[in-house]
């Protein structure tokens, strides 16, 4: 927002909350909201034309559009809610529309993997077999006309989404301008029939593809926010994409009273440890309440984005460390002759516990274990085996080393 201008505030008792994209994530946010009676359900829009996720969220009252700009025209608070990256399995869906699909077969994310996959396997069975050369070649026509699908309007799309239209449109030009140059190579390749030339080209041509799909990583948010940019003046917006800086969001957005959420996975069973870092144009009524929004799917803090590669390293990843931790509590009830499903269900229910007394009884948690380990007891000769393995040690080393992954992540 530019600076001077003031933030509408949002109206407290009215205001509508919109989803773009409806994962699992949206889903999480939206039944958690609606059951703690944060907001009602008709308060709350997302957008899909997948009958799967469109039930999913009408089961519980919330508005579904079939398209974006319903959405954020209709709402005051927008949450950004598709995935940081482009996958592998939305291609075809996310690179090139800005509208999220149908339940439908998605026709070029399919065909595009199977052309690849088909030229790749050609290409490597083309330099040891006269067959394979031929296979090579039809898989060369295939591709040509493959291309066309591209330029043509998706039957799964919503009404006036082409594949097609991104609002940088040279984005589409540049991914198209690789396709072609992909396919000049190919051209090149067979007319010389040699075969060290054959090599070459059909080596480039897999580089030049993989450069194809690793210019459009990091375009899903970024593509969905640009498009909707002229709808955005005066909402106030929240992303949880992993790994996305508000920087990047505001400079898309055109604005800065955005604000960034990192939520984890037991958000799915209202869990979450959430962290939110403010843009520069939210203010702190725009902060309580979307901390209001997120205390309804587990608990929220605020910190500075500085922080945020740090807070991935512990709470982001940290579920999957304590996943490891229960199944290891479990083999060990086994090893030590428990039923595995009893095993389970005790080492699970142990680190609930467990987690609750730090939480919830105020007890620092060097003080909770001297409370239980007593003299020459069970529990010290379980401590004693855990300190002898570096059981700490290894725990803060599993979160440095995350946050440095996700430093490197940043840095891309
Ligand atoms: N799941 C978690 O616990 C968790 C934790 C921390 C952060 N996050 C973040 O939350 C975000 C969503 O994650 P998720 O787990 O909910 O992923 P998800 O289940 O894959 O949901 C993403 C949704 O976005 C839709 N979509 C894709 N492109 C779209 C577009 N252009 N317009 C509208 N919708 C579009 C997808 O539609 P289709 O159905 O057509 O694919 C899908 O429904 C990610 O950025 C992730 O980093 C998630």
């Amino acid at each position: 927002m530019a600076a001077g201008v003031v933030s509408v505030p949002i109206p407290n008792d009215t205001y509508k909350l919109g989803f773009i994209g409806s994962g699992k994530m949206a889903e999480s946010i939206a039944r958690g909201v609606v059951n703690s009676g944060v907001l009602p359900a008709s308060r709350i829009r997302t957008a899909h034309l997948g009958s799967s996720r469109r039930s999913a969220f009408e089961s519980f009252g919330v508005k579904v559009f079939d398209r974006n700009v319903e959405v954020v025209e209709d709402c005051d608070v927008i949450i950004f809610s598709v995935k940081p990256q482009i996958g592998s399995s939305n291609l075809g869906t996310s690179i090139l529309s800005s509208e999220p699909s149908s339940d439908g077969l998605d026709f070029l994310g399919l065909a595009s993997h199977l052309m690849t996959f088909f030229h790749i396997s050609s290409f490597i069975a083309s330099s040891t077999t006269s067959v394979g050369l031929g296979l090579w070649r039809l898989s060369l026509n295939s591709y040509g006309l493959g291309l066309f699908p591209v330029l043509t309007k998706a039957p799964s799309q919503p009404p006036g989404s082409y594949m097609v239209k991104s609002s940088e449109p040279y984005a589409g030009a540049l991914y198209m301008g690789l396709l072609l140059l992909c396919h000049m190579i190919l051209c090149l390749t067979f007319t010389c029939r040699n075969s060290l030339y054959t090599h070459f080209f059909g080596k480039y041509y897999i580089l030049l593809f993989a450069l194809a799909i690793m210019l459009f990583n990091g375009f899903a948010v970024k593509e969905v926010v640009l498009q909707l940019k002229p709808l955005l003046s005066e909402k106030l917006l929240v992303s949880v994409a992993a790994g996305v800086k508000l920087i990047d969001l505001q400079d898309w957005a055109g604005h800065s009273r955005f604000i960034r959420v990192i939520p984890n996975t037991p958000a799915a069973v209202g869990e979450a440890a959430s962290v939110m870092s403010l843009g520069a144009a939210a203010t702190e009524d725009d902060g309580e309440l979307i901390a209001r929004l997120f205390g309804a799917i587990g608990k929220i803090w605020k910190a500075d984005e500085k922080l945020f590669d740090a807070i991935t390293g512990l709470s982001g990843s940290g579920p999957a460390y304590i996943y490891l931790a229960i199944e290891a509590l479990a083999d060990g009830g086994v090893a030590a002759g428990l039923p595995r499903e009893l095993a389970l269900g005790l080492a699970s229910q142990t680190v609930l516990g467990a987690a609750s007394m730090v939480s919830k009884g105020g007890k620092h948690p060097g003080q909770l274990k001297d409370d239980v380990a007593s003299p020459g007891g069970t529990t010290i000769a379980g401590i004693h085996e855990l300190e002898k393995g570096g059981f700490r040690g290894i725990l803060m080393n599993a979160v440095v080393a995350a946050t440095k992954r996700s430093q490197e992540f940043s840095k891309r």
